[in-house]
C-alpha cells in the first residue's frame, strides 16, 4: 500500500494508548491520517502522540477518557472534529475482557466487559455516524477470533466480539445506504501487554519460565509464531484504504491460522 493514502482524513483510534490500538494509530498516521487518541493512561498516550507526530507531521488530538463512561464517546467525537475540522476514519479498538473459570466471572466482570468492548463501541458509532456520513468514512471494528471460536475459559470476551461482530454488519447495511464502509478484523494471538499477563499467569500456573509457558501456548493455539500489533495495524490501513473500496461488512481473520474451522 503506498504510504499517504490515508492523506488528511481524520480518525479516531480507541484504545490507541499501547498494543494493537497504538499500532493501529502510528500505521493510519504513517499514511497520512490525522489521529485523534484516546485511552486512560495519559503518560501512554503522551509517547504514541511523539510517534504520530513524527510519522505524519501533524499532532495528534489527545483525549484522556473512560469509555465505559456514557458520555465519553460524544465528548472524543466532538473533539476529533474540533481538531481536524473533519472526521473519516472510527477504529473501534479498546477492549479489556476478563479470561478464566466461568464460576469465577461475576456479573460485574460480564458487564464491565460489555461497557467497554461493546457498548462503548456503539455510542462511538452513534456519535461519529453523521460526520462518517458527511465524509463517506470508513469504520473498523476490533473484534477477535473468539467471536466464532468459543472456548470455556473466554465466556466474556467471546460473546462480547460475537455481538461487536453483529453490530458491524448491522451497521455496514445501513453504511450501505449511508456511504460508509464497515468491516471488522479478528486477531488471533497478538503480542500485547494482555498476552504478556496470560502468558505470565500460566507461567506460575505451571511453574514454568515465561519462555516455556509462551511455547506451551504457541502449542496449543496451533500456530507456528504469535502476531505482531503492526500485523493488525497494516490490514485496518488497507481496510481504510481507497483499495478495499468494494469490501463491506467482512470480517478479515488475522490470526497466523489460529481459526481452524470454517
Ligand atoms: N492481543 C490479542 O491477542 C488480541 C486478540 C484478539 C482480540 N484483541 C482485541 O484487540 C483490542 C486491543 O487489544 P490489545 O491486546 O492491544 O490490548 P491492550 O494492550 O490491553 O490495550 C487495550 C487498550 O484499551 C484501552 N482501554 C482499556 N480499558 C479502557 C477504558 N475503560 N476506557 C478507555 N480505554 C480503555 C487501553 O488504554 P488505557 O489502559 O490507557 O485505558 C489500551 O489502549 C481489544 O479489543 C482486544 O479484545 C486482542
Amino acid at each position: 500500500m503506498s504510504l499517504r493514502d490515508l492523506d488528511g482524513q481524520s480518525a479516531i483510534v480507541t484504545g490507541s494508548s499501547r498494543g494493537i490500538g497504538a499500532a493501529i494509530a502510528r500505521e493510519l498516521a504513517a499514511n497520512g491520517a490525522r489521529l485523534t487518541l484516546t485511552g486512560r493512561d495519559a503518560d501512554a498516550l503522551a509517547g504514541v502522540a511523539a510517534d504520530v507526530t513524527r510519522a505524519s507531521g501533524v499532532a495528534p488530538a489527545v483525549i484522556v477518557a473512560d469509555l465505559r463512561v456514557r458520555t465519553a464517546a460524544a465528548h472524543v467525537v466532538a473533539a476529533a472534529r474540533d481538531a481536524h475540522g473533519r472526521l473519516d476514519i472510527l477504529v473501534n479498538n479498546a477492549g479489556a475482557t476478563k479470561r478464566g473459570d466461568f464460576l469465577s466471572l461475576s456479573d460485574d466482570d460480564f458487564e464491565d466487559g460489555f461497557a467497554l468492548k461493546f457498548h462503548a463501541a456503539v455510542r462511538m458509532t452513534r456519535a461519529a455516524w453523521p460526520h462518517l456520513v458527511e465524509a463517506r468514512g470508513k469504520v473498523v471494528n476490533i473484534s477477535g477470533i473468539g467471536a466464532m471460536t468459543p472456548a470455556m475459559d473466554f465466556t466474556i470476551g467471546g460473546p462480547v466480539n460475537s455481538a461487536l461482530l453483529n453490530f458491524t454488519k448491522a451497521m455496514a447495511d445501513r453504511g450501505l445506504r449511508d456511504g460508509v464502509r464497515v468491516n471488522a478484523v479478528n486477531p488471533g494471538h497478538i503480542v500485547t501487554d494482555r498476552l504478556r499477563r496470560r502468558v505470565e499467569a500460566r507461567a506460575a500456573e505451571h511453574a514454568l519460565t515465561y519462555a516455556e509457558a509462551l511455547e506451551q501456548a504457541r502449542r496449543e493455539h496451533g500456530i507456528d509464531r504469535f502476531g505482531e500489533p503492526a500485523e493488525i495495524a497494516a490490514v485496518v490501513a488497507f481496510l481504510c484504504s481507497g483499495r478495499a473500496s468494494y469490501i463491506l461488512g467482512a470480517t478479515i481473520d488475522a490470526d497466523g491460522g489460529a481459526t481452524k474451522g470454517l
